[in-house]
């Protein structure tokens, strides 16, 4: 399937089943801002959990937490966030665009146009502010209206989004919406410590919002100025830092191949100098194949101790760890790993859509693992009389207490198949006029398409079997 195809295709899937709407849509949409529908937060939710169990069951030492979106405003000072989480842009005084000044360095380079420009061209993506300084911008032409001398000179422009607390928009008042969730861990690191009595190495767990004013929001739910993340800060004694940054990037990988994504879909980017967050001194992308090129999905972080080091300093506490085996005091060095959960659903649906051909009609179908599927059983009654549908209902309400299950009486047999198949439904239940002889259903799988005869009196069983409860 052509790429493009394959994009638009999931996004009008999300929108036609409910996935996925536009925010707002009655008043023409928000930009960039999407709602989940009942599909969707199954989803959604089901991501959310398989993450969790992973992180904090499977791990004995990693804990959870849910810290608030509001922070106090110092945190973002000593985060570097203030200062650092900035992107230097562009204004167009025409046409009124804005850019990011290192598309536009990519852009021209690619253009060759670059000479024209003078000065010292940055070498890399992100372009330092003093070098994309010295470009001659206006005389420059703008991509989007094509005038030249309209362009202003780069201005740092930060990422953060501002409120106000209480009745007056003053700056005493503001405050940020959290760019990362990771700032909520750090602060509480000691309320953990002295709450739970973990050791280091020790995580702490966190799926929450966060909020970006991106610039170049897009690609459907990819880049978005508010999104979930699902973030763990793994607590380490200073010099650990680069066997367990590569130990979590080995075991981020495995889990996206858990989550059911093709592994040859996937692959690891370690991040060039220029190219580190300001908090980070060494990392790695996981990146997958989207229709528009391989882009980070999670990003696995040594961030030394830099985070806490800096909370110390502003703050004015101690944020020691002592080590009661050795009577050691350090400031811990952390390792984070941190996944977009709008990001990860967008992927599992990229990567479970499938078209085949059933009986000579196109059949969409979305291969998802059974654990995260929205949906795990349908349930059909062949037909709409003679005691089926009755039948079927309470096979419905038995299993509904097992797993989410979704009762159909209503037209053809196939085509009910084929509307649980492009919902990822992974088992479809039907009752026939057997069923009402010798108490047994028909149980399809929706990937081998597999029919056996199975007595409804042990059905429970065998979906909690298949679904490894
Ligand atoms: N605490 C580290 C941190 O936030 P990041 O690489 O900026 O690192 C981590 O973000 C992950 O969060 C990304 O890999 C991506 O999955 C997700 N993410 C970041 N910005 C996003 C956005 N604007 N929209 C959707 N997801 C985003």
């Amino acid at each position: 399937m052509a790429k493009q195809n394959l994009a638009d295709k999931v996004v009008s899937l999300c929108k036609r089943r409910g996935f996925v709407y536009q925010s707002s849509e009655i008043y023409g949409g928000l930009s960039s801002t999407w709602d989940y529908g009942p599909l969707g937060i199954a989803l959604k939710n089901n991501i959310a959990d398989f993450w969790w169990r992973e992180m904090t069951q499977l791990h004995e030492n990693i804990l959870g937490i849910d810290a608030a979106i509001l922070m106090h405003p110092r945190v973002w000072e000593a985060s570097g966030h203030v200062s650092g989480f900035v992107d230097p842009l562009v204004d167009c005084k025409q046409c009124k665009a804005r850019f990011k000044a290192q598309d536009l360095v990519k852009t021209w380079r690619r253009k060759k146009k670059l000479e024209a420009l003078g000065g010292d061209i940055p070498e890399t993506a992100e372009g330092d502010m003093d070098e994309l300084k010295k470009l001659r911008w206006p005389e420059a032409t703008c991509p989007s209206c094509g005038t030249t001398g309209m362009l202003t000179a780069p201005r740092l422009f930060n990422l953060m989004l501002k409120t106000w607390l209480g009745p007056v928009e003053e700056a005493a008042a503001l405050v940020y919406l959290r760019p990362e969730t990771a700032q909520g861990i750090y602060v509480n690191y000691q309320n953990v410590v002295n709450t739970s009595r973990v050791k280091i190495p020790f995580g702490i767990a966190q799926i929450g919002k966060a909020f970006r004013n991106e610039i170049t929001p897009g690609n459907f739910i990819f880049r978005t100025r508010e999104f979930e993340q699902m973030e763990m800060q793994f607590f380490i004694k200073p010099g650990e830092n680069p066997k367990w940054l590569e130990y979590w990037r080995d075991e981020r990988f495995r889990f996206y191949v858990k989550l059911g994504i093709k592994p040859e879909r996937l692959r690891i980017h370690r991040h060039a100098p220029e190219e580190l967050a300001h908090y980070a001194n060494d990392a790695f992308d996981i990146e997958y194949e989207f229709p528009f090129g391989w882009q980070e999905l999670e990003g696995v972080h040594d961030r030394t101790n830099y985070d806490l080091s800096r909370h110390a300093e502003f703050s004015g506490k101690d944020l020691a760890y002592f080590d009661e085996e050795t009577r050691e005091r350090f400031v811990p060095y952390i390792v984070e790993t941190s996944a977009g959960l709008n990001r990860t659903l967008f992927v599992c649906l990229l990567d479970a859509y499938d078209e085949d051909t059933q009986e000579g009609e196109l059949r969409t179908v979305l291969r998802l693992i059974p654990s995260i599927a929205p949906i795990k059983v349908g349930v059909f009654s062949l037909v709409k009389k003679d005691g089926l549908p009755e039948v079927a209902d309470h096979i419905a309400g038995d299993l509904r207490r097992l797993c989410p299950t979704f009762v159909d009486h209503q037209g053809s047999i196939g085509r009910r198949y084929r509307r649980m198949d492009e919902i990822g439904t992974p088992w479809g239940i039907t009752v026939d006029y057997q069923t009402l002889q010798d108490q047994t259903v028909t149980l399809r799988d929706r990937d081998s398409l597999e029919q056996v005869r199975i007595s409804t009196n042990v059905l429970s069983d065998e979906i909690r079997r298949r679904l490894a409860l």
